[in-house]
């Protein structure tokens, strides 16, 4: 049985470094609601850093945690505002609980101004390294089309994260 509306979760998704997790804080704390970054949590429970996980395990045990944490999040929790990793969307599995027991916002950002800050990502996001600047985007609009599939899309262009956040809320109501 669907949800009323205004008792879903709040999902974010979209690209690496565009500001899931600060325009999630911004809105939990706007609607006095929790905030869970899919990352963090994976990195506590696992008491490693995200990086470390895809050396020491490898990706696709990375993409299972990362599956099997959302799946059990999405279907015993709501009212929540949640941020997922930019890969968690590549899993049909993720998709379909994520749309069925959620809001899922895409937040876009244009490459040309994305690239500025791939400087503040590199060290921490095992997906971007080893890559020149050209498969990294490539990586970025092969993302696109299944970010933008379904959901609502929220422009992030020159946007403070507090206003992306009221943008979103403002169409909630
Ligand atoms: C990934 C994005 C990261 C993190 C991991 C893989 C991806 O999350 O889950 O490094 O494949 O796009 P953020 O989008 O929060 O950086």
């Amino acid at each position: 049985k669907q949800l009323p509306f205004k008792e879903k979760n709040i999902i974010l998704i979209g690209f690496m470094g565009v500001g899931k997790t600060t325009i999630g804080i911004h809105i939990a704390k706007k609607l006095n609601r929790d905030f869970i970054d899919v990352d963090q949590e994976i990195e506590k429970q696992y008491d490693m850093p995200v990086t470390q996980i895809f050396k020491t395990m490898g990706e696709q045990k990375f993409r299972q945690m990362e599956k099997e944490f959302i799946v059990d999040l999405c279907c015993n929790s709501r009212l929540k505002i949640i941020s997922l990793g930019g890969g968690a969307f590549l899993q049909e599995e993720i998709r379909n609980v994520c749309l069925s027991t959620s809001i899922v916002f895409f937040l876009d950002l244009s490459f040309n101004l994305w690239k500025d800050r791939l400087h503040l990502l590199m060290d921490n996001r095992p997906v971007l390294q080893n890559k020149t600047l050209e498969e990294i985007e490539q990586l970025y609009y092969s993302r696109q089309g299944i970010y933008a599939l379904n959901h609502s899309k929220v422009n992030t262009d020159y946007l403070k994260p507090e206003e992306v956040a009221d943008n979103i809320l403002h169409s909630l109501k």
